[in-house]
């Protein structure tokens, strides 16, 4: 038993900030985020849009490309940093918007690696039988965690949500994924606030040693997809497609250098939609999938670092 993709979709908010609005509210410039990032602009959720609001868009969307009915899905797992509420999961409202009343529902958090994680979960439960149609989604409105003075973090984030719809299948589908974590480096990248006693304790705020996470991330990227690729006897030539987690054009063209692919065969989207964490990679597919360029029998390789730290790559063959 395999799972494969049969649907993608995905949702950006209306509002689009770039970097010359940017310029007006914080010390930055144009140039230089292009420069350090390659981020041009991102999109920013409306006041009243929660995450859950944007993964429905999404999911609607990977739905229909699928060709399923609503009553054939029996499990939904969303990747979020940014849940609608403390409790029930943005899942759990997610299947409620979606009037979706079977099945299991939960959310996972591993940041920007989330939809990774999400969707190898996602994954074992079909492989195991316990679930034939599963629904993916990553949504994230990390905008809401900015300080908005601070232009080290606030040039970086923007807001969407993609989803897949998995299924289960006699030919792979998802040929195999790799998934690490290292929590001791958690103060690097994190947003420390949390609820006590109704009042808020710690920074709301993403706090972020930018230049570690740089480091840490082309390492352990490189890394985990080298361990991927051998723990399925495949060697970097076999991949077609990279769709890397969207934080920084350097980090993703220092990863492909490593793996030896042109960037013809990268799918970027950072330009367009900046950091939206773990909505990131699920956006990139579906632009990459409705654009037409990935197409049946190629190797799709997903790989992600975020916040935890916790990392990993995927490998998917397209069918
Ligand atoms: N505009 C203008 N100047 C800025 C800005 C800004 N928005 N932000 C920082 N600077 C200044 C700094 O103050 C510093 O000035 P100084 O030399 O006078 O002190 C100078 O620019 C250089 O700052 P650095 O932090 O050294 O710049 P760097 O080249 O490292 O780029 C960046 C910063 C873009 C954050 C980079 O380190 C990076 O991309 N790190 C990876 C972080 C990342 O991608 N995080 C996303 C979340 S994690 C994940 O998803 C992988």
């Amino acid at each position: 038993m395999y799972s494969k993709i049969i649907g993608t979709g995905s949702y950006l908010p209306a509002k689009v900030l770039t970097n010359y609005d940017l310029e007006k509210i914080v010390d930055t410039s144009h140039d230089w985020i292009v420069s350090r990032s390659g981020i041009v602009e991102r999109h920013v959720a409306a006041e009243n849009e929660l995450s859950s609001d944007m993964a429905e868009q999404a999911s609607r969307r990977a739905i229909e490309a699928a060709g399923v009915g609503l009553d054939e899905i029996d499990l939904i797992i969303v990747a979020t940093t940014t849940p609608d509420q403390t409790f029930p999961s943005t899942a759990c409202i997610l299947q409620d918007k979606l009037g979706i009343r079977q099945g299991a529902a939960f959310d996972v958090q591993a940041v920007c690696s989330g939809f990774i994680y999400a969707l190898n979960t996602a994954d074992l439960y079909i492989r195991s039988g316990q679930a034939k149609t599963a629904l993916v989604v990553g949504t994230d409105a990390l905008t809401r965690l900015l300080d908005w003075n601070d232009r080290s973090t606030c040039v970086l984030f923007g807001d969407g949500a993609g989803a897949v719809v998995l299924r289960a299948s006699d030919t792979p589908g998802i040929l195999g994924a790799k998934l690490h974590a290292d929590g001791s480096h958690r103060g690097m990248l994190q947003a420390e606030a949390h609820i006590n006693q109704g009042r808020i304790a710690g920074s709301p705020f993403i706090f972020m040693d930018g230049q570690s996470v740089f480091k840490f991330a082309v390492k352990v990227l490189s890394e985990v997809v080298e361990e991927l690729l051998a723990s399925l006897n495949m060697n970097r030539s076999e991949i077609d497609w990279l769709v890397p987690h969207q934080a920084n054009i350097r980090i993703i063209e220092a990863t492909a250098k490593k793996l030896g692919l042109g960037m013809d065969r990268v799918v970027t989207t950072v330009a367009q939609h900046g950091n939206t964490s773990a909505a990131s990679i699920p956006l990139a597919l579906d632009s990459a999938v409705r654009a037409g360029k990935i197409t049946t029998g190629q190797n799709v390789l997903l790989e992600a670092v975020g916040g935890g730290f916790a990392w990993g790559a995927m490998l998917v063959r397209w069918s």
